[in-house]
């Protein structure tokens, strides 16, 4: 019978660069598998043999608590593309939870002042239930947070923010974190793991939501925590089978199927983003631009010295008010207008437009960037940004 779970020994991968790291990783490998690690919808095992004293302790009993073969090879994959071992979750928020709910009552949480709004919504709630004392730093001011250090229980960077585009100083910030002995979790989604490694520079935890560039067709929710610190990990594991944020096995499935081409599509939103940036920066109705790529972005140094690229999503904003935003993303014939992002197919959103975005400029659309053609994204932007007064 077919090895579904026999994987190439560790040195098989020294060396390998991450592009063939996300095709190669999570296969079965014995002769006469299949290629891909099949959709596995366990939920029971078959008790094997019974050894004195632990029952079954090296197979999978029920896969709430011990996972199913197409978590497996999911895991498999980001784990080795961040450098740690990865828990995957049903949603990029039950990851987020899980690293959250390792703290106490009374904790102190710092958190970035324009971070993704489901985790301001998990910082503000603790703060409300359990009494967390909460503090909102700008992302860019690392000195705020390196003195806020000492009396924190856990720091929580999203880098590149969600929508502002801020970078963090991951390698700063972790260091000081663990130095200090303070857990600090990366929330990685908008780099992902060929874009920044924070393990690399000390961080407790990677985060992502696969939902997005992972996941990369917008066809599922999937969420993953990355670390190489056993016993923090061991902790998030418990959170998922506790409270049983349990991914699904298509998700997995398709996560990792799309994985194996977010190099690639990486690769090609990445530069379409960087010629449609300094393309809208020159636009006469663009007021400003914020990407990474462009040398004009305060954090422009910075993130090319800490990532390998600026990633495919950027914000611009525009003269007028938020109606006639609204009008002129209404006239986009490709581009979709959608609230999630990292997809094959570009998206746009007017952020402010969503409860708890006050803080954001009315105009600010967020550009998350596909595949497509880049003329033919040009061309849609064009004719939506002009004629609207
Ligand atoms: C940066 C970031 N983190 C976390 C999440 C939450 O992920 P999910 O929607 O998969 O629960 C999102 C979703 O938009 C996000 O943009």
């Amino acid at each position: 019978m077919a090895n579904f779970s026999k994987q190439p020994d560790e040195g098989f991968y020294a060396g390998l660069r991450p592009e063939s790291v996300a095709v190669l990783e999570g296969r079965p490998t014995g002769g006469g598998s299949p290629l891909n690690t099949p959709i596995n919808v366990a939920s029971n095992f078959r008790a094997g043999e019974a050894t004195a004293g632990l029952q079954h302790a090296t197979t999978r009993v029920y896969s709430r608590a011990d996972g199913t073969e197409s978590w497996a090879a999911f895991e498999a994959a980001v784990g080795r593309l961040e450098g740690g071992d990865a828990v995957s979750f049903s949603s990029g928020m039950a990851a987020v939870s899980a690293v959250f709910a390792g703290l106490q009552p009374g904790s102190v949480v710092i958190i970035p002042d324009d971070c993704y709004q489901g985790v301001a919504m998990v910082a503000a709630d603790g703060e409300q239930r359990l009494g967390w004392k909460v503090l909102r730093l700008r992302t860019a001011e690392t000195g705020a947070w390196l003195n806020q250090m000492e009396s924190a229980d856990l720091v929580w960077i999203e880098s590149p923010s969600n929508p502002l585009l801020e970078v963090a100083n991951v390698p700063v910030i972790c260091q000081a974190a663990s130095s200090a002995g303070v857990v600090s979790a990366v929330d990685n989604t908008f780099a992902t793991p060929l874009l920044q490694r924070p393990l690399d520079h000390g961080a407790t935890f990677s985060v992502h939501s696969a939902t997005k560039f992972i996941g990369g067709h917008a066809d599922l929710l999937s969420g993953v925590v990355v670390s190489r610190d056993r016993q923090a990990l061991d902790s998030v594991r418990l959170r998922r089978t506790l409270g049983g944020a349990t991914p699904g096995a298509l998700e997995s499935f398709l996560a990792l199927r799309g994985l194996r081409t977010l190099p690639i599509r990486l690769e090609r939103s990445q530069q379409t983003a960087l010629e449609l940036a300094i393309r809208l920066r020159e636009h006469r109705i663009v007021t400003r631009v914020r990407y990474p790529g462009l040398p004009e972005h305060p954090g422009h140094d910075l993130a090319a010295s800490v990532m390998n690229g600026p990633g495919s999503v950027l914000s611009f904003e525009t003269v007028g008010s938020a109606v006639s935003t609204d009008v002129r993303i209404s006239r986009l014939r490709l581009i979709t207008s959608a609230t999630s992002l990292g997809g094959v197919e570009t998206t746009i959103e007017r952020r402010n437009r969503l409860p708890g975005q006050e803080r954001i400029p009315p105009t600010l659309m967020r550009l998350s960037v596909g595949i497509e053609h880049i003329e033919d994204l040009w061309d849609d932007l064009n004719q939506a940004l002009d004629g609207v007064v």
